[in-house]
């Protein structure tokens, strides 16, 4: 019984509250939520919630967070884009374990040690960053795609007084806007095609879906393609794809069939330099996009939608804003946005690496590889030192987003051309597309230790597409 488009309204996920001044706690537990009208389904939260409570953090401000885990399985939580010491990364074994947890801490496609379990864990996040979307996700070896399917997903945003100081939409007129594809069975449970239904033992998914498990149901903030009431006004969007393995092109069009303006103004990792203008916005499995919308062209009572051009029939709709009232609007949108931006030069890099991420044979089946290698936690991938600029020239058979944790950094060609509109500013998400290379320029600053890059195709990670980047 899936709703028509546009009924269900967009819910905004609660903003946690600190248990003491820098301190937070998240209980990961089973509940059941009417996600579809009328029906329930079993999901696995942060909180209580899908997605969970939404963290609000300023700038350098560094905070803890205890999660105790009530989930029957093993957990690890990662901090999406976050400048993180390796301690509090989510590194894919670093469990934090169920109550009397009997099942192998994560020996399936990869033969590995659990190195830190515990049934609580703290997260210290010194946040020392420029403000941003992040989201916290789980990351466990080999289990990762099913968990976040399963509901283990929120937003965290750090802010910063000069990001404040902009003018930018604020309050309710900035909306996070967290897009996940699911699919459902008629009984409202979520359908996952795990070879382990359990997700104890055993990784991956049916050989249909080895390239990724999408669903036919868009939800945004947890509801099946919402509605939002807002202003005649400008609002800040702050779009995430969390999806594990759609792609999306977003568009906003009115009723009468006219495309709004997405001005973007942050990427991945912040502001950009200056807005840049889309029409068509692509946007990968865990990038996200900081856009301003003018509402104030559309006539009250009419309706934006906003679509995404790579789906058919259903997963075309994505959410629908409705003008309800005319409103003042002092909001702006700077022609400088920020002037911090890193403008590493190839001459700066003391290293250029290549790197190919395609598909190949992981201990016999089916998997996905970088550099021909299926990932293994015992090896160094990638040795670099502190401090220094690397250019990395990735290379791809099929899609593949690829995401670096500790670091953001600048795309600085496309197949041999110009990065495209969209790469503009800081990531830590670039869609590598069918036989595309990619040149990303960074420089490894913050912590030492071990941490990782992968494919966030969510099902390509957990089928090994995935290795470690040593700081030394
Ligand atoms: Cu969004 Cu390694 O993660
Ligand atoms: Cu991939």
């Amino acid at each position: 019984p899936l709703p028509p488009p546009y009924q269900v309204p967009l819910p905004i996920p609660a903003t946690l509250e600190p248990v003491s001044e820098g301190r937070y706690e998240i209980v990961q537990r089973e509940t059941r939520a009417e996600i579809l009208p009328g029906v329930r389904t079993s999901l696995w939260t942060y909180g209580g919630t899908f997605p969970g409570p939404t963290i609000e953090s300023q700038r350098g401000r560094q905070i803890t967070v205890t999660h105790r885990n009530e989930l029957p399985v093993p957990t690890v939580v990662h901090l999406h884009g976050g400048r993180t010491p390796a301690a509090s990364d989510g590194y894919p074994t670093d469990l934090v374990l169920p109550e009397g947890w009997t099942g192998h801490e994560g020996h399936g496609m990869h033969d590995h040690r659990a190195v830190v379990t515990e049934l609580t864990r703290d997260y210290t996040f010194p946040l020392d960053q420029r403000p941003t979307l992040l989201w916290y996700h789980d990351h466990r070896m080999d289990f990762t795609a099913p968990a976040i399917w399963r509901g283990l997903a929120g937003l965290h945003i750090v802010r910063d007084d000069a990001e404040e100081a902009l003018g930018l939409p604020a309050g309710h007129r900035e909306l996070p806007l967290m897009i996940a594809d699911r699919a459902f069975a008629a009984d409202g449970g979520l359908l996952y095609p795990s070879l382990d239904p359990a997700l104890r033992e055993r990784p991956g998914v049916t050989e249909p879906y080895l390239a990724g498990v999408l669903g036919d149901v868009i939800l945004v903030n947890g509801a099946p393609w919402p509605v939002h009431e807002v202003d005649a006004a400008r609002y800040r969007l702050r779009v995430l794809n969390a999806s594990n393995a759609r792609h999306y092109e977003l568009e906003a069009v009115t009723d009468d069939g006219r495309r709004l303006d997405l001005v973007q103004v942050g990427a991945d990792q912040g502001l950009l330099a200056a807005p840049v203008t889309h029409r068509l916005l692509p946007i990968a499995p865990a990038e996200r996009y900081d856009l301003v919308v003018d509402f104030s062209g559309v006539p009250v009572g009419g309706r934006v939608r906003l679509l995404n051009r790579l789906g058919s029939g259903r997963t075309r709709d994505v959410m629908a804003f409705r003008v309800a009232r005319r409103a003042a609007d002092d909001s702006r949108v700077p022609a400088v946005l920020s002037t911090d931006l890193p403008g590493w030069r190839r001459s700066d890099a003391v290293r250029v690496r290549d790197l190919a991420f395609r598909t190949g044979r992981v201990h016999g089946g089916h998997g996905w590889l970088i550099g021909g290698l299926p990932f293994d936690p015992a090896r160094a991938d990638v040795t670099t030192r502190l401090g220094d600029v690397e250019v990395w020239r990735l290379v791809a058979d099929v899609h593949h987003p690829v995401h670096l944790h500790l670091v953001g950094f600048r795309v600085l060609s496309r197949s041999g051309g110009p990065p495209l509109p969209h790469d503009a500013g800081l990531k830590d998400t670039v869609s590598l597309r069918p036989g595309e290379s990619v040149e990303i320029i960074t420089r490894f600053d913050g912590y030492r230790g071990r941490f990782l890059f992968h494919c966030h195709n969510a099902e390509h990670e957990d089928m090994a597409m995935m290795a470690n980047l040593e700081v030394t």
